[in-house]
């Protein structure tokens, strides 16, 4: 991991962020990606969509959401052919760095039940299932 830098992404990346979470995100049970979603993400908080870039290529990026109250992770995912290097762990570490900037006390993460891959990162990092709550959601017409 030579040349490996982490750093939030510029507005002229987000078309190849797009592209990247197509092959090496988990995608399922989510709304789809948008040019104007991840657009409006930059303009709200730009420094949010934190990127591992390799010279000019992205292999790995994290979300870190901090909307003034509470610390929330998406879109943790890491080149398939860079997996298993570290990336990830690095990805959540720069996350919670910037939490812990706000003042943030706990951090969540939306894990889907059956990504048994993904569970292995997130325990390694401290995280762990809170059994009590259950996410309620509605479609935004
Ligand atoms: C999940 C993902 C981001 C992990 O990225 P990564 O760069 O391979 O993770 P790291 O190399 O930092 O791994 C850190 C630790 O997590 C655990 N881990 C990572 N991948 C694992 C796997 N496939 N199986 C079991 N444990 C795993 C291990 O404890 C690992 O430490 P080790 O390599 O010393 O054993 C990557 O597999 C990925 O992009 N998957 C597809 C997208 C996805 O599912 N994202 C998560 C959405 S919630």
């Amino acid at each position: 991991m030579g040349d490996l830098i982490l750093r939030a992404a510029v507005e002229a990346e987000l078309p190849a962020v797009l592209e990247f979470w197509r092959v090496a995100a988990e995608n399922d049970s989510r709304p789809v990606d948008t040019d104007d979603a991840i657009r409006a993400l930059y303009r709200r908080d730009p420094a949010a969509l934190i990127l591992a870039v390799d010279g000019s290529e992205i292999v790995g990026t994290i979300i870190a959401g901090w909307d003034g109250w509470r610390c929330h992770l998406y879109r943790l995912a890491v080149a398939p052919q860079r997996r298993r290097a570290g990336i990830g762990g690095r990805l959540v570490a720069a996350a919670e760095e910037r939490f812990r900037s706000f003042g943030g006390t706990r951090v969540d993460a939306m894990v889907l039940d059956g990504n048994t891959v993904a569970h292995g990162i997130w325990a390694a990092r401290g995280y762990h299932p809170q059994g009590e709550w259950s996410r309620w959601v509605k479609p935004l017409g």
